[in-house]
């Protein structure tokens, strides 16, 4: 048999008493095998999901359910697929016609199945791109119509999976503004659990759409079987679990098909997104680092590359500022050593300027009266002080008091017969329409042309979609959720092909957009408007499930009650910014400022881009112990919050995790606060990794320290950095 990296094709004879052949396809990476069978009857089921073989040698199992199954004929469970053809039948039967592996690198294949209806000569694509060293694969589809006149597609998912264990313990996040990312684990019973978003925009402010699926138990941070699922999708998705009479688990991945019929015209192809997943036997946090190496590397732009530390105006100014005010703001932001100001909402609109969220939006020109100099000038006395400059936009939306609206109220979604819908005063523009596609570009290229000192975007979404009708579409309505996501997409690309570089921050009123569909064109993202610090531990901890280090923004600001001590150390655990009044600042905690952002700037290469341990968690206990190892295992930081209110609370030592036992490491505490020292008993000392591995740490506070934090380098013996 032939052993091939990534995905491989094998036609396997089958040994075992049947006279017929049997093929199977079979996509691996490193550690998993995804196995597909092609049945006598020409049907494709999914005989193996899990991890590899040594042998390499499925042939033995070869049943499974349908690996696309289709509704209308004797499925009756939640289908993958569902249309009407030109002449209104509702039923759809796939058969196997081929399939095709292909190398894009040695660490990528991917895997093509062509699936066809043998009366209708619609065509199904199932396409699967494996990548050997992260575990992870990504699969979508391509539905093509071969009639001669349109066809209707209901239900159109990106991937569908069949689990076969005792139980099935689903673990989602949900929340709302300012309480993201909320972490919640159930086990599913028979019958339907969906998760779901039909916002059309800002569409992760309920439900985020990443989960984890851990078969027969709950899994922890190192044991169990779990999968973690993700779509890359920035529109409305959906989920769904089905549990059948025998107990198999159905798995649906895709757009949320709700009020989303799409017509396909003859020859034309539906893509749907990706639905990416790994699969883990060794906990979550396998599946964390297994995501976290395939994102750096594929899933998010400049992902192996650095980012700028920056000062953002929002908490500190809102949208009271000026131009002699920002100017002054600028030499806080060189003062604190940062790399770039980041100019928040606020900063455009003449008719009617932005001095509050009820007008401006979509009026892309700077207000002469805050800004008389422009951004231009701003661009260069940032400069002048040796840092960058960079801007908030919220391209797709628009404020009825605006010169866009006046100018183009066809531009807007917006019901015929009904009166306007707002959300935080505003309305989100019909991208469907493409003449608005090209304002969105134009806004974004002419701010970078007129400006080419500008170094960063904000780029905001602050509503979801109600309004559900777009004038552009006329008859098409129901390809609005799609298309508008398409169409954004579409903007993207153009942004990114004439700037490749540029580090665009994803927001939507805090983190209502968290996907890899929007992450290929984003360097990072905001992931709540709560920057309490200790709420910040809890949604950061939960975004850490999903997302590396470098692209989840998190910024020391004036919320909550922490120390700037705790703060800090909460920032730093990812990618650190601030927004700060730096001026009310005591000399000591500027000084300890000054030193984090060095520190900070020294330490970061590991946070970003090393692998991550999450050893004790807030949602179990009442401290939060994080840890981040680089590649060779020669450096480790390692993050400690309690959480604990309470002057009496016991811990117990904690266990490191992915040192190298051999190593010997130098710890030291680092961050602290100016005229502290640390009360680590093994501060300074050199400990080898089996010892900070098998008896751990004594991480406690001490008894008069609730709510204090620590940060600790380990450097290997020998080692500099
Ligand atoms: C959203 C963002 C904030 C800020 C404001 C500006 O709420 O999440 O960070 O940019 O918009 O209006």
């Amino acid at each position: 048999m032939q052993k091939t990296l990534g995905a491989a094709l094998l036609l396997l004879s089958c040994t075992f008493g049947f006279t017929q052949q049997a093929k199977q396809i079979i996509i691996d990476t490193r550690n998993l095998a995804l196995v597909f069978s092609i049945q006598p009857n020409k049907k494709v089921t999914q005989s193996y999901l899990g991890n590899k073989l040594m042998s390499g040698d499925y042939s033995k199992i070869s049943g499974g359910g349908e690996i696309y199954p289709a509704a209308g004929m004797e499925y009756q469970f939640e289908p993958a697929i569902r249309m009407l053809h030109a002449d209104q039948n509702p039923s759809l039967e796939l058969q196997y016609v081929s399939s095709s592996g292909s190398r894009q690198e040695n660490n990528v294949a991917t895997t093509n199945i062509v699936l066809e209806d043998p009366v209708y000569g619609t065509e199904v694509i199932l396409h699967y791109t494996s990548y050997y060293n992260e575990d992870v694969i990504k699969a979508w589809t391509e539905i093509i119509n071969r009639e001669k006149k349109a066809v209707e597609l209901t239900e159109y998912a990106s991937s569908f999976l069949h689990f076969n264990a005792d139980e099935y313990w689903l673990t989602q996040f949900h929340g709302d503004w300012a309480r993201e990312m909320q972490m919640v684990e159930e086990k599913l019973t028979n019958g339907i659990k969906n998760l779901e978003s039909k916002l059309g925009t800002r569409t992760n402010f309920y439900q985020t759409q990443a989960f984890f699926l851990s078969l027969n138990r709950p899994s922890t941070e190192t044991e169990g079987e779990v999968l973690a699922g993700t779509l890359a999708w920035t529109g409305n998705f959906k989920y769904t679990f089905e549990i059948d009479q025998r107990n198999t688990l159905n798995l649906r991945s895709g757009i949320n098909s709700f009020a989303s019929e799409y017509f396909l015209q003859p020859r034309e192809v539906f893509t749907t997104p990706e639905f990416i997943f790994t699969f883990s036997d060794h906990g979550k946090g396998q599946a964390s680092r297994n995501l976290h190496r395939w994102a750096r590397k594929y899933g998010v732009l400049n992902g192996s590359e650095g980012r700028m530390t920056l000062l953002n105006n929002w908490e500190a100014t809102g949208m009271k500022f000026n131009e002699t005010r920002l100017v002054e703001l600028f030499d806080e932001a060189k003062n604190l050593g940062v790399d770039l100001f980041l100019l928040d909402d606020g900063w455009f609109g003449n008719k009617y300027p932005r001095n509050d969220d009820k007008a401006g939006l979509g009026d892309w020109i700077e207000d002469s009266t805050k800004l008389p100099s422009g951004i231009g000038y701003l661009v260069k006395e940032a400069e002048a002080r040796g840092i960058k400059f960079g801007i908030w936009l919220e391209p797709e939306m628009v404020n009825p008091k605006s010169q866009l609206y006046e100018q183009h109220p066809d531009w807007i979604l917006k019901l015929p017969n009904r009166p306007e819908n707002y959300g935080r005063n505003q309305l989100v523009l019909d991208l469907c329409n493409p003449k608005v596609e090209d304002f969105l570009f134009n806004t974004v290229d002419r701010l970078l042309t007129e400006n080419p000192g500008l170094a960063f975007i904000k780029w905001d979404c602050n509503r979801s979609m109600t309004n559900q009708y777009s004038p552009y579409l006329k008859e098409r309505q129901t390809h609005l959720f799609v298309d508008y996501t398409r169409a954004w997409y579409k903007v993207l690309q153009r942004i990114r092909s004439k700037y490749p570089k540029l580090p665009i921050m994803l927001c939507s009123g805090g983190g209502g957009r968290t996907d890899y569909g929007a992450l290929k064109y984003f360097t990072e993202f905001w992931p709540s408007d709560n920057t309490d610090a200790l709420e910040r531990v809890y949604i950061q901890w939960s975004y850490s499930y999903f997302f590396p280090a470098n692209t989840i923004s998190s910024h020391v600001t004036d919320m909550g009650k922490q120390s700037l001590k705790f703060r800090t150390d909460v920032a730093m655990m990812d990618k650190l910014g601030y927004d700060i009044r730096v001026q009310n600042l005591s000399p000591g905690e500027l000084e300890f400022s000054k030193e984090a952002v060095k520190t900070y700037k020294r330490v970061s290469n590991v946070i970003w881009f090393g692998d991550l341990y999450r050893i004790e968690s807030p949602y179990e206990s009442d401290r939060a112990v994080v840890m981040y190892v680089n590649e060779n295992k020669s450096r480790a930081i390692l993050f400690n919050y309690h959480l604990n209110t309470r002057r009496q609370d016991i811990f117990n030592r904690v266990k490191l995790q992915g040192l190298d036992p051999a190593k010997k490491y130098r710890l030291e505490e680092i961050n602290l606060f100016p005229g502290t020292r640390s009360i680590q008993p093994d501060n300074d000392k050199l400990l080898s990794g089996d010892y900070l591995m098998k008896i751990g740490l004594n991480l406690s506070p001490g008894r008069t320290n609730p709510l204090t934090s620590n940060i600790y380098e380990l450097t290997e013996e020998g080692a500099r950095f």
